[in-house]
C-alpha cells in the first residue's frame, strides 16, 4: 500500500481522493499530525497524511514523526512518498525545481528520532547509507518524462529544525558540506521510515532561494505563490507515479 505525506502546501489530494477510511490518531508514541485518511484516489487505493495537520497547525519540530510513521506501518502501508517545501541553495535548484534528493543531512536536533531506543533491550543500528529508495525514485523520474514535468534526478536534502528560516552563514556551510535543497521535514521522517522498513521517497518543490542565496530577503508572499503553482504539478506527478505503481 502506498502512502503520501503532504508537506507545506499540500493539505488534501482533491475532490478525486474518495474517502474509505479515517484512522484514529493515536499511537503507542502519541497522537498522529491527523487523521490518516484511506481510500481511493480516483480508482487507485492509498493512504495520506498531511504533516502539519489540519490548517496546518503543527510546525516541523513538534511533528510527531514517529506516531505518524508508526501509525502508517500499521494500516499496511509499505511505500511513502513525501512532499516536501524546500529551499534552493544551488544554482541549479532554482524556485520550482522538483527534486528527488538521494541523500540527506541532519541539522535537527532535539527530536524523537528513533524506534530503538534500547528499551526492547537491543541495540538496533540501521543501515541509512542510502536513505531514499531508489525504485520509487526512478517511478517518479519516469512519470516526470513522461508527463514532459523535468525532475531533478537527485541532490542532497539538510534537514533543519526551525521553525526560523536559516541565517547567509548557515546555507554557506550547508553549501560546504554538499547541499543542495534545505527544508525543515526531511529528519527523521525518512530514517525513521527505514528503521520500520518502509520504502521511503521525498519530492522536493523549491519554493524559494535559500538565505543569502538570492538577490533579495525572502517573502512569504513568493513562496506562498510558489506553493501553490508547484502543487499543482506535484498532484499530477504524485497520481500518474500511483497509478504506474499499481500496474
Ligand atoms: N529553509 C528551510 N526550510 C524551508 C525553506 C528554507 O529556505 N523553504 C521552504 N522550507
Amino acid at each position: 500500500m502506498l502512502a503520501i505525506i503532504g508537506g507545506s502546501g499540500l493539505y488534501s489530494l482533491g475532490e478525486d481522493f474518495h474517502l474509505e477510511e479515517q484512522a484514529p490518531r493515536n499511537t503507542p508514541f502519541g497522537d498522529t499530525s491527523a487523521d490518516i485518511l484511506q481510500g481511493r484516489w480516483q480508482d487507485i487505493p492509498l493512504v495520506f497524511l498531511p504533516r502539519h495537520g489540519p490548517g496546518h497547525r503543527v510546525p516541523p519540530h513538534r511533528v510527531n514523526y514517529r506516531a505518524n510513521i508508526w501509525a502508517l506501518k500499521q494500516l499496511g502501508v509499505t511505500k511513502i512518498i513525501a512532499v516536501n517545501a524546500v529551499g534552493g541553495i544551488t544554482s541549479d535548484m532554482p524556485p520550482l525545481t522538483l527534486a528527488l534528493p538521494d541523500q540527506v543531512i541532519d541539522y535537527s536536533s532535539g527530536r524523537e528520532h528513533t524506534f530503538f531506543d534500547g528499551d526492547d533491550a537491543q541495540v538496533t543500528h540501521v543501515d541509512f547509507s542510502w536513505p531514499y529508495n531508489a525504485e520509487l525514485r526512478g517511478i517518479l523520474m519516469e512519470v516526470g518524462l513522461q508527463t514532459g514535468q523535468p525532475l531533478a534526478a537527485s541532490g542532497t536534502y539538510g534537514s533543519t529544525n526551525g521553525p526560523r528560516l536559516e541565517s547567509a552563514a548557515e546555507i554557506t556551510r550547508m553549501r560546504n558540506d554538499g547541499c543542495n535543497l534545505v527544508g525543515m521535514t526531511g529528519m527523521p521522517e525518512v530514517a525513521l521510515a527505514r528503521e520500520l522498513e518502509i520504502d521511503y521517497a521525498c519530492l522536493a518543490l523549491v519554493v524559494n532561494w535559500a538565505a543569502g542565496v538570492g538577490d533579495s530577503s525572502i517573502s512569504m508572499q513568493d513562496i506562498l505563490q510558489n506553493m501553490e503553482q508547484g502543487m499543482r504539478q506535484v498532484k499530477s506527478l504524485l497520481f500518474a507515479a500511483a497509478r504506474l505503481m499499481q500496474q
